[in-house]
């Protein structure tokens, strides 16, 4: 039996809990901080998470034989590092090998000598050079922040204008921190995010989902934390997924270990199907969020069961669900700009299913708002138009006053 520590509070936190939860091998789950979602499953510690001595001493005192860090944030703050010479399983990569996220340049630098497919690119720290790249390539161009924006550094600018706005914000305002910028050719085609389970050369797929970036319906409005996100994805084939992992995830994963980074964790790719094959977008050292709380629910095998075949080198079967899942975000009013919290949300009792949290607290006995994101409801059916209706009546249950959602989750595949 198990002890375990889920380290976050947010949606894919919750989805992580849930499956812990579900695991026959589990005996303690804690997490810290969590959020009033999971108090129902596990014990929640209100200890900050960010603090590398203060995990350090809570799972030497509990007896915590696996820590799963949720977000990139703890794993570019080192957790896995100051945990290192425990005897305890950290399912989450070194600081080092989480560069694969946290500096987009590393991050192509790799692909680029390692010939795995993802869009030309050039670095720059100069703003006066990088203005000179955008007009001699041209526009439509996507220029990156090179460094962790919270989901926000990237710009798909359709003109040289809103490129160049961009280069202000990052090189000259520092709005996101003092890293550079990674300028990158623009590619088409529907995005597609796959997620590996991996330890050294073992790596095990999950099916894949799709995510909504944008805050409004057609895919329209300024790029967010992610909206809305389904899973069993019928417009990218399975041949599409099979080559991303021979051209993609394979030769990633080798060529971190060859530079002195095994990984192990989750690992995310965020993908494009292009007309020349599927093309890298972006890594993750960490399970997409909202892609947990679609892809965990459809999981047939025991989590724990899983995580530690593969951190003790041997390849488990892993089952999934035939069934779809389709995840609606409930976000609040005015994100990703500024909004209200604190707001008083009702008839989470009436649902038939799941419902993740991503940014609630409990207020006079009262849960409320506490975030962008709020609430991911999911629907669960063999098809995907079943899912998305099942999704969306749970949403009509649901009575806030400040919160708003998208109408059109799983659109791509639906109107096929
Ligand atoms: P990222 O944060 O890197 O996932 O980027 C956010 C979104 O910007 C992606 O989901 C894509 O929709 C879009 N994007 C990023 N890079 C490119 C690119 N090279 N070409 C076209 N769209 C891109
Ligand atoms: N779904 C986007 C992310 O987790 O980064």
């Amino acid at each position: 039996m198990v002890n375990v520590l889920i380290l976050g509070s947010g949606g894919r936190e919750h989805a992580l809990a849930d499956a812990i939860h579900r695991s026959n091998r589990l005996d303690r789950l804690f997490v810290m901080p969590g959020n009033p979602g999971m108090a129902a499953i596990a014990t929640l510690i209100d200890d900050d998470p960010m603090n590398n001595d203060v995990v350090r001493s809570f799972v030497i005192e509990h007896h915590i034989e696996l820590v799963i860090p949720g977000s990139e944030v703890y794993l570019r703050n080192g957790i896995a590092d100051a945990l290192q010479d425990l005897d305890l399983i950290v399912f989450g990569p070194t600081r080092q090998a989480a560069e694969i996220e946290s500096s987009k340049r590393y991050a192509k630098d790799l692909m680029r000598r390692h010939a795995i497919p993802t869009a030309q690119y050039a670095v720059f720290t100069d703003y006066d050079k990088a203005v000179a790249y955008v007009e001699q390539q041209g526009t439509p161009i996507v220029v990156k922040y090179d460094g962790l924006a919270g989901g926000k550094g990237v710009v798909v600018a359709t003109d040289k204008e809103e490129a160049i706005a961009a280069l202000d914000k990052m090189l000259r305002e520092r709005t996101y921190g003092t890293d550079g910028v990674v300028i990158e050719e623009y590619l088409e085609g529907p995005e597609f995010s796959l997620m590996c389970f991996v330890v050294g050369d073992i790596l095990i797929p999950m099916p894949i989902a799709q995510d909504h970036k944008r805050l409004l319906d057609g895919d329209q409005g300024p790029n967010t934390g992610g909206m809305g996100i389904y899973s069993g994805v019928p417009i990218i084939p399975d041949e599409v997924v099979d080559q991303a992992m021979t051209t993609i995830m394979e030769p990633i994963v080798k060529a971190l270990a060859d530079d002195g980074r095994p990984y192990v964790g989750f690992l995310y790719g965020g993908l494009m199907h292009t007309t020349d094959g599927p093309k890298v977008i972006e890594f993750n050292a960490r399970f997409g969020d909202p892609e947990a709380e679609v892809i965990l629910p459809r999981l047939k095998s025991d989590l724990i069961d899983v995580i530690l075949a593969v951190t003790s080198g041997r390849v488990p079967e892993v089952r999934w669900s035939s069934s779809y899942t389709v995840g609606v975000v409930m976000a609040s009013n005015g994100y990703p700009g500024t909004y209200r919290k604190l707001v008083p949300i009702h008839g989470l009792d009436k649902i038939e299913g799941s419902v993740y949290h991503m940014g609630t607290t409990i207020q006079s006995g009262q849960l409320v708002t506490n975030g962008g994101r709020v609430l991911l409801v999911v629907g669960q059916a063999e098809t995907l138009a079943e899912a998305v209706h099942q999704a969306y009546a749970n949403v009509a249950s649901i009575k806030c006053d400040s919160l708003m959602y998208r109408r059109d989750i799983a659109h791509q595949s639906l109107k096929r």
